[in-house]
């Protein structure tokens, strides 16, 4: 399938993204993978037989969210430099969006920057992390809050990959995908609703659909100063689901998913969105098993998380909503009785519905003071 999608990035440069269409890859200088034992062990021999370049260094770091970090970046970075890279080589992440992100970010630091190449091996990391070139590490404070947006030279997406991915893990990038559909493409959710991702076929066209998408999306606003926060649909709920419960519970994708069904019943209160359309989306996400409904246990203590986020800004909870499907709407000033009445659906307490519109408007309520 020819997927060749080239997007200009403002200020920035031009790339282009590859579907399925990595046969060799040649360069004249060096190279280094930046890799993980898991999918070097499944998928780095494949992608070797592909690749001519005079020196190449495999760099492999530990698995996981929680080596995306200063010290893995260090280690990166040294070897680099025990390497001589210079400014005319390149760096290679293959792997999901932990190391693309880490790679990325080692890229745009290395000697004020140096060039990557993003080969994403998870299906999120297909239809979203890889594209944009929001890179960074966590830190103790947060998530991603030591960054750059640094763009990558190419991204080459390979299906095949995909084969020795968890269902979980498959299931968190279906998630990504109904986000874009939603917020941006009432026809592309049609046929998402048709169509079987376990299909490769099926499975390609969704990642073009999503990938042109987020290039649109990218290219219009390449530092989120707007339209690139509609991509955090369904995420200003989840960043609360995956902080109250530890990030264990779920993986990011799924906890997306339950964001996504607590933003459409906040769209569906505002009338933005009919009940019908908010089960379809449901609907959609249950199909590939991800969670859609989650246990509150105290409403305020969920609401006051909301300020945490990085994106809450001027203590104002900012809520990317889908309006109708295909359409999307950034709002800051959703009051808070609206938001406390879609989180009340999802409380396994009682009655704190009607007690909780006895009280008067005030900015900080504390119904852990009520005795239920
Ligand atoms: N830069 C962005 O725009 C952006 C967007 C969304 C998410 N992210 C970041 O992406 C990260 C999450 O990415 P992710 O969901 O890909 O997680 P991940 O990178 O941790 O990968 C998930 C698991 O799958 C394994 N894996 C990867 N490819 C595999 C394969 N082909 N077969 C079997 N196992 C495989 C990984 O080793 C890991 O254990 C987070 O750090 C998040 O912050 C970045």
């Amino acid at each position: 399938m020819k997927s060749d999608i080239k997007f200009d990035v403002q200020s920035s440069r031009d790339y282009s993204i590859y579907i399925d269409e990595l046969k060799e890859l040649s360069f004249s200088r060096k190279v280094a993978i930046i890799t993980n034992p898991k999918v070097a062990g499944f998928h780095l021999q494949t992608l070797l037989q592909g690749l001519k370049v005079d020196a190449l260094f495999i760099i492999t770091v530990p698995d996981g969210e929680s080596y995306k970090n200063q010290q893995t970046l260090d280690l990166i970075l040294e070897n680099l430099f025990n390497h001589q890279f210079n400014r005319n080589d390149t760096l290679i992440a293959f792997g999901g969006g932990v190391i693309g992100d880490m790679t990325g970010f080692a890229a745009s630091i290395y000697q004020r920057g140096i060039n990557f190449i993003q080969i994403p091996t998870t299906l999120l990391s297909q239809v979203d992390a890889s594209v944009g070139g929001k890179t960074g590490i966590n830190n103790k404070f947060g998530k991603n809050l030591i960054g750059a947006f640094h763009q990558p030279q190419a991204v080459y997406i390979e299906t095949q990959f995909l084969e020795t991915l968890p269902s979980r893990e498959f299931g968190a990038g279906v998630a990504e995908i109904v986000k874009m559909a939603v917020t941006f493409d009432a026809d592309f959710f049609s046929w998402l609703e048709e169509a079987d991702l376990k299909s490769r076929k099926d499975l390609q066209v969704a990642i073009r659909k999503s990938v042109e998408t987020k290039a649109y999306v990218v290219s219009q606003d390449e530092k989120e100063k707007g339209l690139r926060a509609v991509l955090n649909y369904g995420h200003t709920f989840a960043h609360v689901i995956e902080n109250l419960t530890g990030y264990k519970r779920y993986l990011h994708g799924e906890a997306v998913a339950i964001g996504i069904c607590m933003a459409n019943d906040l769209s569906v209160k505002l009338g933005l969105l009919t009940k019908s359309e908010a089960g379809r989306i449901k609907a959609l996400l249950e199909r590939y098993g991800l969670p859609t409904t989650y246990k509150i246990d105290d409403i305020e203590d969920f609401y006051q998380h909301f300020f945490l986020d990085k994106k809450t800004d001027n203590a104002k909870i900012k809520f990317i909503l889908a309006s109708t499907l295909g359409g999307n709407v950034i709002k800051d000033d959703i009051t808070k009785e609206d938001v406390i009445t879609v989180l009340d659906g999802y409380c396994t307490c009682n009655s704190i519905n009607s007690l909780y519109f006895t009280l008067p408007r005030t900015s900080q309520l504390h119904l852990t003071n009520l005795s239920i």
